[in-house]
């Protein structure tokens, strides 16, 4: 299989057979403060003059399998979102998000058409995602499991102590960084995230909620492109990839 913008249009129709029989639904964490970006809302912060939001929701509303996709706001955008939000797509619905991202998923969760037997979880912040990795994820679901994009590590790995001593090298080969997307049987990850939640648990990624509630997470290829915006300075490496991709893309 090859990784990138080219993969064979062959793939791409099989996992779209296979998504098919599993009613596609898409949860959008897009609440967040921003706050080591300055507070910016950086669902609202824009790259090429597109939101951040806008670029990380094309892939999912282009796939022809996703049914009802759930996007949690700042309270306050929420009650008021922007022009082109909501006319962008008939399948596309805002909720208040929460204080943490654990209350964003939920929300966005629950807000799910019923209808929706898998879902896919994607960070806002995350504008570079693309349908060849949203395709591997789908197409590595298995009863029960769930599936999160991710990337081996390649840079060796220290844990320090609190004075930044070095108290041990984790063996890097079976390392992975966890992205987004993330897909897993809508039932179950609706349980693990009330579960959570009711605990008070900080999670940050929902493989780890799941994990937490007994349920198995494999890892596939998502991309090192797909990067995290989450300082300023990473709004100026997302344009590059972003020209890079398409350039890719365009065969150039
Ligand atoms: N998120 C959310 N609700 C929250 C916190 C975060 O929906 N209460 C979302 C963010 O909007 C983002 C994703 O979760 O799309 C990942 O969070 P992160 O990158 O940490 O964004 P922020 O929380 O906004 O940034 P910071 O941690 O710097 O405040
Ligand atoms: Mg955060």
């Amino acid at each position: 299989m090859k990784l990138g913008p080219r993969a064979p249009r062959e793939f791409h129709s099989r996992v779209t057979r296979l998504s098919e029989q599993l009613s596609l639904g898409v949860a959008i964490p897009a609440a967040g403060s921003g706050t080591r970006m300055g507070g910016r809302r950086k669902a609202f912060v824009t790259l090429g003059g597109i939101p951040l939001l806008r670029h990380a929701l094309g892939p999912f509303l282009e796939h022809p399998s996703v049914q009802s996709v759930v996007v949690a706001l700042a309270p306050e955008d929420a009650d008021d979102p922007p022009t082109w939000l909501r006319n962008l797509d008939p399948r596309l619905r805002v909720v208040p998000g929460g204080e943490t991202r654990l209350h964003s998923v939920q929300a966005a969760l629950e807000a799910l058409e019923p209808t929706v037997t898998w879902v896919l979880v994607h960070d806002a912040a995350r504008p570079l995602v693309t349908r060849d990795i949203i395709d591997r994820c789908v197409e590595a679901v298995e009863h029960g499991e769930g599936v999160v994009a991710g990337w081996p590590v390649a840079d060796t790995l220290k844990e320090v102590g609190v004075d930044r001593r070095v108290v041990a090298s984790p063996d890097r080969s079976r390392l992975w960084s966890a992205q987004t997307p993330q897909v897993f049987p809508r039932q179950q990850l609706t349980e693990a995230y009330r579960q959570a939640v009711q605990d008070g648990a900080s999670v940050t990624d929902d493989a780890e909620v799941y994990c937490r509630w007994g349920g198995t997470v494999r890892m596939v290829k998502g991309s090192p492109w797909n990067l995290k915006v989450t300082y300023s300075e990473d709004l100026a490496v997302a344009e590059h990839l972003r020209a890079w991709v398409h350039e890719l893309k365009c065969g150039g």
